[in-house]
């Protein structure tokens, strides 16, 4: 069997090529549109407040973790982003995405805008799935901000990863991250969360405001390390919900 072409159960996967590095090439995204990288003043404020955060912050969000167990077990996932000639045993289920979508649509940024057939961002994804609907487990996190943008949960099998990169590292993006380490197979035995060059210190069934504007990489030593991400649009409102809920110690 070839992990590159098939998942584990020897399904095709939709493969997608390897990843264009040049494709943020900002500055002539700016020459060619300045307006599209203008940061209004509540970007500017917004972006501001995070910053004096930190860049892993752990959030007060408690939640029934027994019964999320049980119910994660009657959801399907789908093979997240694989890409061409790589080998990376990641899936994924959609909890927020684009109108009418099911849970194992594909869900990656990426896919997604193959499949829709126009560019999309993270707050274009505001439909909640059926997933979202039987999770009620999580509901006290994903309720608390009102609509969400693209919000899915990432199962991380053993040798899989995400390489170094950063999410919208501009001013005008139009979401924050928050992502809660679900199950017992997330912590810090069998999951590394590296932020810059420091591996971040993750409690199972923790939630953390991350700033994936910063380089960060992930990989798993585990079968189903599983990660809740949520994008939270950016908005000074969402900004006071979040600061109402970081730990001060
Ligand atoms: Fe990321």
């Amino acid at each position: 069997m070839d992990l590159k072409k098939t998942d584990k159960d020897g399904n095709e996967l939709n493969l997608t090529p390897k990843a264009n590095r040049s494709q943020s090439d900002y500055y002539s995204y700016w020459k060619n549109d300045p307006a599209s990288l203008e940061p209004t003043a509540e970007d500017i404020k917004c972006e501001l407040q995070l910053q004096a955060l930190g860049d892993f912050e752990l959030l007060h969000f408690p939640f029934d973790s027994k019964l999320f167990e049980k119910q994660i077990q009657e959801q399907s996932f789908v093979p997240y982003l694989r890409r061409e000639g790589i080998s990376n045993d990641r899936e994924g289920l959609l909890l927020v995405g684009l109108e009418g979508d099911k849970p194992t649509d594909s869900l990656s940024r990426p896919e997604a805008i193959k499949r829709a057939g126009r560019m999309l961002y993270e707050k274009d994804f505001k439909y909640p799935t059926q997933a979202y609907r039987d999770l009620t487990s999580i509901h006290p996190i994903l309720d608390y901000w009102g609509e969400l943008g693209r919000t899915m949960i990432i199962r991380s099998n053993k040798g899989g990863w995400f390489p170094p990169h950063r999410d919208s590292p501009h001013l005008v993006r139009d979401c924050f991250r928050v992502v809660t380490f679900l199950g017992s197979q997330s912590g810090m035995n069998s999951y590394e969360w590296w932020l810059g060059d420091n591996r971040q210190t993750i409690v199972a069934n923790k939630t953390y405001f991350v700033d994936t504007r910063k380089v960060h990489r992930t990989h798993s030593w585990d079968d189903d390390s599983l990660h809740l991400i949520l994008n939270i649009p950016k908005t000074w409102e969402n900004v006071m919900k979040l600061m109402s809920c970081v730990e001060h110690y």
